[in-house]
């Protein structure tokens, strides 16, 4: 487990965020069910929107927190996922947890970006159409996340995961390297799943846009309620056919229920992408920093000759789908923006940018816990010997060590000096490696 500034680590900075807006943009999604319009309707819109997405970084610095709690040592990214089971002291109670925790909480995200993403998608008549069903999806979504973020506590408060044993050291912080505060592997992560988040909500407002464009431009007259004030993203959903006009403004004050949501500015798809691809590109720097452990000429040189090693084809995988995702999300900022009518080819690029940050999440989650090298598609397996098919000899060091300027005494965590320290020698029978299975296996 990690020894670092923030302890256990940043999972329980990003959970709040979602359940706090997705309980509470609900909710007022059901207070104001009688009455649509008006401001509280869409702060509750807004709610639920930056609840769906923020799940996302709370989703990644999870996939962080079980592989940095899921060992007593600092976390090392070139130890395999059995080798870390060895080390593990976890009772099946503690595991189930862990895995209800797991499997609750992915299912909710899903849910939840599903809903939020089709309704962002959607057209002023669709949003309508969809509002109870989208609706009921997220209402799926909170019991799974409630039921899930209920075994995150037991797992906190029950099981002691990730408590520091005993009282804390305290004292002084001086001494520690920028790696203490900000872990980069942890980073990296973090800002993937903004990355991510931001993507989903490009897909999902191109669609719309597509829709938009399509419609013929409406005469530029008062609003009046019931009239769809698009292309924005927030008051979409009124329903047809109220068609009072408005009064002038001074009826406003006495008249409060009648009151317009005032029409939201443009959004663009293409401001998304671009967001995505800046996003991606820090992302991509936050890893290269978690993998060399210093921006150098010498080390970038090191990087690339390790990424040409056979055993490191994960770690080359996961390059190269970050190059990918980065190129095409620039190029579609510019197709949307640049050329509108072009939408198929602009379909056929946005699901093969979520296909391919599929494959870079499952390729990291492969780095993260079983090492930069051995299969792209599945984690190493054990051999009767214990260890993994695919593990080198062990007089070979797995990674190229590159020198370290931070004067921390600590190493850096998924850098070279980490990589180098002696991974926990696995006992022949690990001790609760059973229920482990179901998880990572
Ligand atoms: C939106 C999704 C998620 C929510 C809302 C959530 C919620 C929570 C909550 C409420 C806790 C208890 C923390 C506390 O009371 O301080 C917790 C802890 C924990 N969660 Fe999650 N979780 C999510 C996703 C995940 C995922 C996907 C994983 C792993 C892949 C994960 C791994 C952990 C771990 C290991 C802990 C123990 C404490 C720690 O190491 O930070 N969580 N989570
Ligand atoms: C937009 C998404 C992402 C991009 C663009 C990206 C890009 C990168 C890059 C460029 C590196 C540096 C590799 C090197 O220099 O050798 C890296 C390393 C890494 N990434 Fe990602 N990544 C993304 C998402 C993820 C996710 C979701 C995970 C985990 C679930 C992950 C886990 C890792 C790990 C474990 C490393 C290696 C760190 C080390 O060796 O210490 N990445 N990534």
């Amino acid at each position: 487990m990690a020894n670092d500034f923030i302890v256990p680590n940043w999972h329980p900075l990003f959970i709040h965020f979602p359940i706090a807006l997705l309980v509470l943009g609900f909710l007022i999604e059901i207070i104001t069910f009688a009455r649509p319009r008006g401001g509280f309707r869409a702060a509750g819109r807004w709610m639920l929107l930056l609840g769906a997405f923020l799940a996302l970084p709370a989703t990644t610095s999870g996939i962080y927190a079980f592989r940095d709690v899921a060992a007593p040592a600092q976390l090392d990214v070139d130890q395999h996922w059995h080798q870390v089971l060895a080390t593990n002291s976890w009772s099946p109670g503690h595991w189930d947890a862990i895995s209800d925790h797991i499997w609750y909480n992915s299912g909710a995200v899903v849910l939840f970006l599903a809903a939020v993403g089709v309704w962002l998608g959607s057209s002023d008549k669709w949003r309508c159409t969809l509002r109870l069903p989208l609706l009921a999806v997220v209402l799926v979504g909170l019991v799974l996340m409630s039921i899930g973020a209920w075994h995150g506590g037991e797992l906190v408060y029950k099981f002691g995961t990730g408590v520091e044993p005993g009282a804390p050291a305290g004292g002084s912080t001086a001494g520690h390297g920028l790696t203490w505060y900000i872990p980069p592997l942890q980073l990296h992560l973090v800002l993937a799943g903004f990355a991510v988040a931001l993507v989903v909500a490009a897909v999902a407002l191109m669609v719309r846009r597509w829709q938009l464009d399509r419609r013929v431009p409406a005469p530029a007259a008062p609003l009046t309620e019931g009239q769809p004030v698009a292309p924005g993203i927030m008051a979409l959903d009124v329903p047809a056919g109220a068609g009072q006009p408005i009064g002038p403004a001074s009826d406003l004050p006495q008249n409060r229920d009648q009151q317009p949501v005032a029409p939201p500015s443009e959004v663009y798809p293409g401001w998304f992408w671009l967001g995505a691809f800046g996003l991606a590109i820090v992302t991509a720097v936050a890893g290269a920093w978690a993998a060399l452990g210093v921006f150098s000429k010498a080390a970038f040189r090191e990087g690339l000759e390790e990424l040409r090693q056979a055993d490191h084809r994960r770690l080359a995988l996961h390059v190269a789908l970050g190059v990918l995702i980065i190129v095409l999300s620039l190029f579609l900022a510019a197709l949307v923006r640049f050329a509108r009518r072009w939408r198929r080819p602009a379909g056929i690029l946005a699901g093969l940018v979520l296909l391919l940050i599929a494959w870079q999440i499952w390729v990291g989650v492969l780095i993260t816990f079983d090492s930069p090298e051995g299969s792209l598609f599945r984690f190493a397996a054990v051999t009767q010997a214990g260890e993994p098919a695919t593990m080198p000899p062990p007089a070979a060091p797995a990674r190229t060590p590159v020198p370290q300027p931070s004067p921390s005494t600590e190493p850096v965590r998924g850098s070279p000096a980490a990589s180098q320290q002696p991974a926990a020698a696995p006992p022949p029978t690990a001790p609760g490696a059973a229920p482990h299975e179901e998880i990572g296996t």
